[in-house]
Parts: structure tokens; sequence; C-alpha cells
């Protein structure tokens, strides 16, 4: 059996659908029986529920599983989380565990000095030193932060995408992409060992995506740039916790430095699955871009 955690999140549930897209039966933890409804009815997903950071509420989840699927919040006690669920997942004598990392793009970029993926490399270090077969999946920024209700996504009503980050390039991925690489990785053999990282298909300015955006609704978006401090301002205002604005202040400074991304498609290309560039995942929700439905 093939266990995915943090199914109910914005990754999670695009996993657990792409197994249930493929037909392939996965067992998918969740802890709050509320946001589990939208997995009920998903063919081949076992629902179960259970707390990350309490192994006792485990026992069913972790029962008969070969390989699980590692993910949790990157704003909610990340280490301390996927640390205890990887002490239980051994206690429990599960054998494989595929890491849901994470990645900068930017050329140069140094992990240590964000705490996101500073966060994901101490957490890697515990698993390949816990004894058990281990795997690291590294997608760089997903494309799915530019929609609007993410904390760095457009505005549809001022139809800006008001950033802090200049010139640089990033190279976001959709996904969906991911999932389909979890789901060939965590269906095959000789992935022990490995750590593929992954990014979109190119490398992008602000003005750039804000561009793809227009021409996928057929209306004006245009990016907006904003000092570091005014930005920080608006994400307070909007409710974004201090923990939160400390990471996007780093992230942003680092990114400011080190203006050029990498591109990044030998894990799409050793699973077999196409990248999905922005101008189609733009297309693909161009409804939500415009906040008339959700992502
Ligand atoms: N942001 C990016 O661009 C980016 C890029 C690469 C990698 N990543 C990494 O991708 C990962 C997933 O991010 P995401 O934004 O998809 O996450 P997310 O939407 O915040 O979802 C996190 C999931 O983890 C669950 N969870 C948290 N604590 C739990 C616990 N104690 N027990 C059981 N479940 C728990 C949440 O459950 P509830 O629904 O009950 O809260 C939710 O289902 C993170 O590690 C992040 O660092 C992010």
């Amino acid at each position: 059996m093939i266990l995915v955690t943090g199914a109910t999140g914005l990754s999670g549930s695009i996993v657990v659908r792409e197994f249930a897209r493929q037909d392939v039966p996965v067992r998918a933890l969740v802890r709050d029986p509320d946001k589990a409804r939208k997995l009920h009815g998903l063919p081949g997903v076992e629902v179960v529920e259970g707390d990350m950071l309490r192994p006792e509420t485990l026992t069913a989840a972790l029962r008969g599983v070969e390989r699980v699927l590692l993910i949790s919040s990157p704003r909610e006690r990340m280490v301390e989380t996927q640390c205890a669920f990887v002490d239980a997942a051994r206690a429990a004598g599960v054998p494989h565990i595929v890491k849901y990392s994470g990645k900068e793009s930017g050329v140069g970029f140094d992990p240590g000095s964000f705490t996101g993926t500073r966060e994901h490399l101490e957490i890697e270090r515990r698993i390949e030193a816990s004894g058990l077969a281990w795997t690291h999946l590294r997608p760089s920024q997903f494309m799915e932060f530019y929609l609007p209700g993410t904390s760095t996504g457009v505005d549809p009503h001022r139809r800006e995408l008001r950033m802090s980050i200049g010139d640089s390039r990033l190279s976001p991925v959709a996904i969906e992409d991911v999932a389909r690489v979890a789901v060939a990785l965590m269906t095959s053999a000789g992935h022990e060992g490995r750590a593929y990282d992954m990014t979109g298909p190119e490398a992008l300015t602000m003005k750039e995506i804000a561009e793809h955006i227009t021409e996928a609704t057929g209306t004006a978006f245009r990016h907006v740039e904003l000092p570091l401090d005014d930005k920080l301002r608006e994400w307070r205002e909007a409710g974004t916790p201090e923990p939160s604005l400390r990471i996007l202040r780093e992230l942003l400074a680092e990114r400011k430095r080190r203006p050029e991304s990498h591109v990044r498609l030998e894990t799409h290309r050793a699973f077999g699955v196409r990248p999905t560039s922005f101008a189609e995942f733009a297309r693909r929700h161009a409804a939500a871009f415009l906040g008339t439905v959700g992502g």
C-alpha cells in the first residue's frame, strides 16, 4: 500500500487525484474529517484519519504501508511534524519514505539562507540517517502560487501581480507535473537513495508571468513592482502571520541578489512527464485568475 500524507493540502490533494486518475490505489492521511470530504468518492482512494504529531493516532494509517509520500505544511512546525512521522513510520516497519521536499531554482542560491530550503535539508538528512530507504522529490516554486487567494498570487480585482523581486527570474513548476512524477516514482522500482529536482520549463520575470496571464484571460494584468517593505506591509494587512513574513522577506531579498534561475527538466524526462508551460497553466486556470471560480 502507498500512503500520501498532507492529502487535504494544495500539493497532497492534487497528488491524490492523480493516483485516482491513473487508477492506482492509495491511502490518504488526513487530520480534519471536514476537509477530507473533497477526497471521498475518488476511485481507489482510502481516507484514513491521523495526526502526524501524535504517533498513537497513526497505527491504522501505517498498517501494511510499503511507501510513504511525506508531505506537510511549510507553515506549521514542518521539521517537528515530518521527523515525528518518520519515527512513527520506522517503528511501524515502513520500508521506504519519499520526501516531498523543495528547492529554490535561483542560480547560486544558498539553501541555508532561506528557512524553507534549510528545513527541507534538515528533514532530508534526518530521513537519510533513519536507516529507511529514501528518495527526495524537490520541486521549485509552484505555478499555483500565482493564483488569487495565495499570499503570492495576483490580485484579481486590480488585475495586478504585485511583487518585490525586480527583474529576477523564477522557474515555477505546475503541481500537476510534480504529481505525475510522484505517481510514477511511487509505483516503480530503483529510486532508493536518489534525489529528483524539478523546475518548470522556463525562467520567467514577473512581467512575463503577467503577460501570460493577460493572454490566457484576454484581460490586461500588469506586474507592479513594490518596495520590499510596502509588499511586506500589504501581506501583513492581508493577515499573513509574522513568521511567514520573515520567511518571505528572506526569500525576496535572496532572490533579488540572485536574479537568474536554472531550468531543470531531467526529472520530467526521466519519468516521461511533459513539462507544463506557464502559458498552458494560465489558460487552464483562466477563470481562477479572473477570480470567477476557485483555482
Ligand atoms: N510553495 C512552494 O512553491 C513550494 C515549492 C516546493 C515545495 N514546497 C513544499 O511542498 C510541501 C507542501 O506544501 P503545500 O503548500 O502543498 O502544503 P499545504 O497546502 O499547507 O498542505 C499541508 C498539508 O499537511 C497537513 N498537515 C499539516 N500538519 C499535519 C499534521 N500534524 N498531521 C496531519 N496532517 C498535517 C495539512 O492538513 P490540514 O488540511 O488539516 O491543515 C495539509 O493537508 C511543503 O513542504 C512545502 O515546503 C512548496
